[in-house]
């Protein structure tokens, strides 16, 4: 099975993509959105976002990052993504997903759902405008209110020379709640001839399974999942691997505090660990008393005192 990282923006950004794809499991990632709107962005602003472009466009482990472009306007959008190509991210990827409503507002992200003929035009003025080479793909939900167009929106994208397509199995209307209509894709597959990716709501190797089952697809996104349990892709890929216990997350987490130290400015540093503990909380039980030991804790040096000190807060009482 190929195993794909979700984008997610303001969660799984390049520090947290780098812990996660050492792991393994993974065989390729995109990056968060990079919103255009009017104007030719700077080559900086990329790089803010895909770090990636200064190493080969991968992870320092070696795992391909897509960047991903979202806006309504394919003219502005083919600018961005020639000058984007110039600087070797592993593909571009066009989103056209985003819930948001101040982007919708502009009519961007999943509103572009409901005008399928924008989405062709977006897709084919990309691809023209970066070299062959360059893969471009597309990562839609099934609709933007419904997913009576879900179909149409597919042969859009396949029809102006998109190579992938990934299917968040929602509407923008279900929002995230569960479950993701995996069946769906499945109608989608048939109706296109491009690998097409499944997404939503796989949380466990039984998930995976049971999407790969319903969806009929070889090929899965992981987000949410795999934040939570960063050993769910290599559960997935190899069968009978052992989960990844706690005891090897704590490593991983030291890891990713010295990154964030590196590179995120100060006052965002115990947020970026709070909101990741947080989302391991659900997968392992030991998060919840490292969690609670920083959760009302917002300077830096404290929080890495109580969990990264000599004795960290979670060698102690920690549940399970
Ligand atoms: C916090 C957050 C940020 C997201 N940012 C993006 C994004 O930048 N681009 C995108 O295409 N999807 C984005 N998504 C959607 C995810 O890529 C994915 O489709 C969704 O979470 C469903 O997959 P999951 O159930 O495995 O998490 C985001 C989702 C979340 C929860």
């Amino acid at each position: 099975m190929t195993l794909l990282l979700a984008p997610m923006e303001g969660l799984l950004d390049f520090t947290l993509r780098d812990i996660l794809t050492r792991v393994g499991g993974i065989d390729r990632c995109v990056s968060e959105f990079i919103r255009v709107s009017g104007t030719l962005l700077p080559e900086r602003a990329f790089v803010r976002v895909v770090p990636e472009l200064n190493h080969g466009g991968r992870t320092r482990a070696g795992v391909p990052v897509r960047a991903q472009l979202m806006g309504s306007d394919p003219v502005c959008l083919a600018e961005n993504a020639a000058r984007l190509a110039g600087l070797g991210p592993a593909g571009i990827d066009l989103n056209f997903g985003c819930p948001a409503k101040v982007v919708n507002r502009h009519g961007g992200g999943a509103a572009l759902l409901d005008d399928p003929e924008l989405v062709a035009r977006i897709v084919s003025a990309v691809r023209r405008a970066v070299p062959r080479s360059m893969p471009v793909s597309a990562k839609m939900r099934l609709g933007n209110l419904c997913d009576t167009r879900a179909v149409e929106c597919a042969q859009a994208i396949e029809g102006a020379g998109a190579s992938e397509l990934v299917v968040h199995a929602r509407t923008k209307a279900h929002g995230y709640k569960p479950p993701a209509y995996w069946e769906r894709i499945r109608d989608i597959r048939a109706h296109v001839s491009i690998p097409v990716i499944a997404n939503g709501e796989i949380w466990s190797v039984a998930d995976a399974l049971r999407c790969r089952e319903q969806s009929g697809c070889d090929a899965l996104m992981l987000g949410r999942g795999q934040v939570c349990d960063p050993g769910l892709a290599l559960a997935i890929a190899r069968p009978g691997h052992a989960p990844l216990a706690w005891e090897a997350l704590l490593p991983l987490m030291a890891e990713f505090w010295q990154l964030i130290k590196a590179h995120i400015e100060p006052r965002a540093r115990a947020g970026r660990l709070k909101q990741w503990l947080n989302y391991l909380r659900r997968r392992h039980p030991q998060a919840e008393a490292a969690y609670a030991a920083v959760r009302t804790e917002n300077d830096p040096a404290r929080v890495s005192q109580t969990l990264f000190g000599t004795e960290p807060a979670w060698h102690h009482g920690a549940p399970g």
